[in-house]
Parts: structure tokens; C-alpha cells; sequence
């Protein structure tokens, strides 16, 4: 493509950074300009139509351009445009989300905290642990356990508990006290001959070696999405969680279950903490909570977690932790309409329905012989390309991923996995439509390879 002088995408290159973005590539090749959305689609400034089939970053649950959501965001601009809610002040939006968001808990829980980001809620979550840890007297119980390919987000805490390279690389992370245990992805982490059960109760042993090591009392929590979305969409086998917890209740170590992909409706249950069954002391949620109309994350914690808080707080005289636009009005308000579209229009029953079909669908992909593995719960899944001689791991996804673009999908490449986690509204006809293209983009892939 041509980029030309003064348009947006030379502007771009001119002026802007880019996550997760090569800059040199960047310099060369320029952005895709996205300029409107509409239900499951996005158009790009030449007017090209796709299907956004990743719901822009898991997180377009009610689709693009939903009116409520603007009006919402209006009334609330109109009424109080930005309050704070430090210093023991508050305003209605954040008094009634974080009374939705507990009420709506998937396991009890006690009080609800706002940030902007799934970082900075995983950050909060890391820097309450030690906090409690200090109140109750065990100044040593402050590692956090992670998993390898887990994904927690960017910040220097969150970046550490994410278990994925570049994420540490070049950064000099991870932070000390920051651990990570084996991932759940039985076909790649399998040892030879090992059956799915013996790899479970194997990655609940890793745990428990890794807290014996470690000290018991040196080890304050765990954290770990329900399914984990950003290492490539990793399903964990049966029984994975129960093992899992089992080893966390022995040794007093707290659970912080990251909901931040899974949270409102993905896996066919509200939350993922259901279809898991999970027991966690600390959630956090993003993304669905305001189909990122507006910036806004939650992190909810227990009474367990809570109470020894409350303790510190009033020994040391504040909490002294916040950011400016916590609980932002405009954000808070329209998580809450979104909330309500997502109950109103049964969308986690949506999920339910369409899932056989999509994960039937994406089950016929493994099939074809340029694919190794597909998986998936809810409306979130992806394929794994197989390895093929003369490529790198991870070189083949991202040569597919521009070629189902071109066909009007828009997936996510994760190393040789391509993702797919659509809007929460997508009809069964536009699975199949979704689908359909990605089948005839792989058929363009292996006529490029044969060539
Ligand atoms: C499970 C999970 N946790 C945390 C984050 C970080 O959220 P954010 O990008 O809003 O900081 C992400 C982002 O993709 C995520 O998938």
C-alpha cells in the first residue's frame, strides 16, 4: 500500500507509538486505519468491511455502535462529568456499580475497588496482598505465583505476573517476588506417555514443590484466568482448577482469578469463576464490563481480604493507593447500561446457544492438514497451525493472519495459534459466515504454500 504524504496513516507513522508493535515495521508499512463499527463489524477508512472476530480486544461484548451506550455516556458528560472518589467522596455511577458488581458475584464478595485498566487492577490486587500480608503480621508472605503463558497485563506488577517473554524482555522483568508455574496446555506441556490426568495432578505438584521451595510463608497469593485468552486461548483440562485449589488452600495462599477476558458472559456463564468453579478471594474484571466503550476495571476482594485492609488503613490513617479517573462517572455509567444490555438481552444465553456451533466449527478447522489443535469454551477459541518444515514456531500464524483479513476477518495470531472471541451479539449465520471465510483463507494459505 501507498501511504500518502498528509493522510492519517502518514501522520501516524509520523507521531504515534504503538503497542505491540514493531516500530521499524511500522515505519515502513504504516496502520491500518479502523474508522466506524456497527454490530459485529468494523470499516476501515477505505471503506473495507470485516468481521471483528476478535470483539476489538476481547472486549466488545455488545457489538459497535450501541446506542445506549452513547446516550448513557451523554446524560452522565451532561450531569457530572468527572468526580473523584478519593478522600471519602463518591457519586451515584460508582455507588451503583460496585453494588451491581457485588451483588453479581460469582462467590461472595465484600467490596468492589476501581481502576482504568486490567493492569492496574492486577496491580491492586498484587499491592493488596502485600498490604494485608504487612497487617496481619507476615511481613515474608509476598511472592505471587503466576503461570508460564499466563497474561495479566503491562505494568511493572502486571507485566511480572504475565508469563509470556516479550512482555518481560528488555524491560528487566519480572520483579523479585514474582513466580511462574507450569501452564495448563496438556498437548504442548505433556511429557511423553503421560496421560491428561497425570498432567493435571503433575501441574498441581509443580505448585506445591514451587510453595514448598519457596517457603509457604513467603507465598501470599495466586493469580490465574479462568481460561487463559492472551497465551494463545488455553483451555485447562479437567479437573485442573479443583487440583489446583486444593494445593492453594493448603498452604493459605490466596486465589486472584483475573476475569478480565472471561468476566460477563465469554465462557457461557457470567463469569468464569462458574464454569470453572472457583473459589477465589480476589476477581478482576475489565474489557465486558463496559464492552470498552469506556476505560474502566474492578477489582473485587472478600472479606478476607478485606477486613486486614481496613485494619492497616485506619492504623496508617488512609489507603493510601488510587488513581485520578477511579470509578470514573462517564465509565461507571456506562458499564452499567452495559450490564444491563448483557442481561436484558440474555447475551450469556447467546453465548450458551451458539457455542456448539462456533467450537463445531472451529473443531472442523483441526481437521484440515495444516492444523494441529483447536480449542475452545463459550465464544472464545482459537486453531494452532501445525509446524511445518522451513518455519520457525511462530512464524505461521502471522503469515495466515493478514490472509484472513483479507477475506474480511479480522482473528488474533498468537505465536501459530489464531484466536477468535467475537461481540457476544453474533448470530449463528455470521459464525458461519465468520467461519466460512477463514476456511477459504486457509485454502489461499495452502495454495501459497504449495506454491
Ligand atoms: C486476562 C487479562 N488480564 C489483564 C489484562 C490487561 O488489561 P489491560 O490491557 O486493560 O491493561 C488483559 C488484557 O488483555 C487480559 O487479557
Amino acid at each position: 500500500m501507498t501511504i500518502q504524504p498528509n493522510s492519517l496513516e502518514a501522520r501516524d507513522k509520523a507521531y504515534h507509538l504503538h503497542s505491540y508493535t514493531n516500530a521499524r515495521a511500522l515505519e515502513r508499512d504504516g496502520a491500518l486505519v479502523i474508522d466506524r463499527g456497527e454490530g459485529i463489524y468494523v470499516y476501515d477508512n477505505a471503506g473495507k468491511q470485516y468481521i471483528e472476530g476478535m470483539a476489538g480486544l476481547w472486549s466488545v461484548g455488545v457489538g459497535f455502535g450501541e446506542s445506549r451506550l452513547v446516550e448513557a455516556a451523554t446524560k452522565q458528560m451532561a450531569k457530572l462529568p468527572y468526580y473523584h472518589t478519593f478522600t471519602a467522596r463518591t457519586h451515584s455511577p460508582s455507588v451503583e456499580l460496585a453494588e451491581k458488581l457485588i451483588q453479581m458475584a460469582p462467590v461472595p464478595m465484600s467490596k468492589a475497588y476501581f481502576t482504568n485498566s486490567g493492569s492496574e487492577a492486577n496491580d491492586t490486587a498484587m499491592k493488596i496482598v502485600w498490604y494485608r500480608s504487612n497487617a496481619l503480621g507476615k511481613p515474608d508472605k509476598k511472592k505471587i505465583i503466576s503461570r508460564i503463558k499466563g497474561y495479566h497485563g503491562v505494568t511493572i506488577a502486571s507485566a511480572s505476573l504475565t508469563g509470556l517473554p516479550n512482555n518481560h524482555r528488555s524491560f528487566d522483568l519480572p520483579l523479585a517476588r514474582v513466580l511462574h508455574t507450569t501452564c495448563p496446555h496438556y498437548r504442548v506441556f505433556k511429557t511423553e506417555g503421560e496421560t491428561e490426568a497425570q498432567f493435571v495432578e503433575r501441574c498441581a505438584r509443580d505448585l506445591e514443590d514451587l510453595i514448598l521451595k519457596e517457603g509457604p510463608d513467603t507465598v501470599g497469593a495466586f493469580i490465574g484466568e479462568p481460561l487463559m485468552g492472551a497465551g494463545g486461548v488455553i483451555v485447562p483440562p479437567a479437573g485442573y482448577w479443583e487440583a489446583i485449589q486444593k494445593v492453594l488452600k493448603k498452604y493459605d495462599v490466596l486465589f486472584i482469578a483475573d476475569e478480565v477476558i472471561c468476566g460477563f458472559g465469554r465462557t457461557g456463564n457470567m463469569f468464569g469463576t462458574t464454569t470453572f468453579e472457583l473459589q477465589p478471594d480476589m476477581i478482576t474484571l475489565s474489557k465486558q464490563i463496559s464492552s470498552s466503550y469506556q476505560p474502566i476495571s474492578a477489582l473485587l476482594i472478600n472479606e478476607n481480604v478485606y477486613q486486614p485492609l481496613a485494619d492497616e488503613s485506619a492504623k496508617i490513617g488512609t489507603f493510601g493507593h488510587g488513581v485520578t479517573a477511579a470509578g470514573h462517572p462517564v465509565a461507571a455509567a456506562v458499564a452499567l447500561e452495559n450490564i444491563a444490555i448483557i442481561e436484558e438481552r440474555d447475551l450469556v444465553g447467546n453465548v450458551r446457544s451458539l457455542s456448539p456451533k462456533f467450537l463445531k466449527r472451529l473443531q472442523a478447522i483441526a481437521e484440515n492438514p495444516l492444523v494441529i489443535e483447536s480449542r475452545g469454551v463459550g465464544l472464545i477459541g482459537a486453531f494452532e497451525l501445525a509446524p511445518r518444515e522451513g518455519f520457525d514456531a511462530g512464524q505461521l500464524g502471522p503469515k495466515l493472519f493478514p490472509i484472513l483479513m483479507e477475506e474480511g476477518v479480522i482473528s488474533r495470531a498468537i505465536g501459530d495459534s489464531l484466536a477468535f472471541c467475537p461481540p457476544m451479539i453474533i448470530t449463528e449465520a455470521q459464525v458461519d459466515d465468520m467461519f466460512d471465510k477463514v476456511e477459504r483463507g486457509l485454502e489461499k494459505f495452502a495454495r501459497q504454500l504449495a506454491a
